[in-house]
């Protein structure tokens, strides 16, 4: 499927010659292929909302280039707003930005955006109601009158409405219960699958990452510290924790067992993955890796 975001020598900097003067992104260089489920992670701090408010052009360059299928987004000003629908933005705490009467409307603001026809509208409104898991009776209701997370799931399906090429969800599951979560996530990798779109999902959980993910962007200090296979990425647990972050639950597990004298390959880092290589061992097979 190819290339589908490109960033090239990427800076930025906040309140430049001010004493705010902050460089936020230090020469990044990334490319994100299409297709694939990128988690974000890293300290707070590091980069990550930055980083990704450049890829829909809410943020400018200082220095560096954002491209998107190839192409600079910021060449024709004229077209910024075509990639803000085909790279939609779900910010943290999105239900902030809920305004309008009914959930149906607030779901619609995007593709009423677009210029769409109302039964194209009315389509995928419904559509992306059902891929968040929000039942049509919801659509009449005020915002107002919904749960935490259902409010977070009407602000995700305004976006999924876009119908965008890449979607991007800055910590989606910030503040909720551990139900909420799992829902969310669980409803976001379903999206992915069944769309086959690019999506980019920060997280501060590693265990998160992990599960959902099929590459590993590790954002420290400003640059990229690490973009790579999770398995890739969570052999690098002694290097991880040089800079402060943990690995997955199931790695840590893993590293235990192999210090107690168990041959656990490396690269575990999901329960199945870890039932698997116990079985394995405890039968007596060859370990995978
Ligand atoms: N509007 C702003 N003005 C000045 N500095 C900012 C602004 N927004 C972010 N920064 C600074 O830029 C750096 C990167 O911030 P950013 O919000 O991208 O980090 P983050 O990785 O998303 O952190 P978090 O995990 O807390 O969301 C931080 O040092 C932050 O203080
Ligand atoms: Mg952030």
């Amino acid at each position: 499927m190819g290339t589908i975001l490109t960033l090239e020598h990427l800076t930025y900097t906040y309140s430049p010659d001010t004493p705010f003067e902050k460089v936020a992104l230090d020469d990044i260089d990334l490319s994100i292929e299409a297709g694939e489920f990128v988690g974000v992670i890293g300290h707070t701090g590091s980069g990550k909302s930055t980083l990704i408010q450049h890829m829909n052009g809410l943020l400018q360059p200082t220095k560096g280039r954002v491209l998107f299928r190839g192409r600079d987004i910021w060449e024709d000003k004229k077209k910024l707003r075509q990639i803000r629908f085909a790279v939609g933005l779900v910010f943290q705490y999105p239900e902030y930005q809920l305004f309008e009467e009914t959930v149906e409307k607030d779901i619609a603001f995007g593709p009423t955006n677009m210029g769409l026809s109302p039964d194209e509208i009315k389509g995928r409104v419904r559509e992306a109601a059902s891929l968040v898991g929000l039942p049509e009776a919801l659509l009449k209701k005020s915002p107002f009158e919904l749960s935490g997370g259902q409010k977070r799931r009407v602000a995700i399906a305004g976006v999924i409405a876009m119908r965008p090429q890449v979607l991007i969800l800055d910590e989606p599951t910030a503040g909720l219960d551990p139900r909420g979560r799992e829902m969310i996530l669980r409803q976001i990798k379903e999206y992915h699958t069944k769309m086959g779109n690019t999506v980019l999902l920060v997280s501060h959980s590693m265990d998160d990452v992990a599960r959902f993910a099929s590459r590993v962007l590790v954002m420290n200090r400003s640059r990229v510290f690490a973009y790579d296979t999770p398995e890739a990425v969570f052999c690098r647990g002694g290097e991880l924790r040089e800079i402060g972050l943990s690995v997955p639950q199931m790695t840590m597990v893993a590293d235990a067992l192999r210090q107690r004298g168990y041959p656990l390959p490396e690269g575990i880092y999901t329960v199945e993955q870890a039932a698997q290589a116990l079985l394995l061992l405890f039968r007596g097979g060859d370990a995978p890796c």
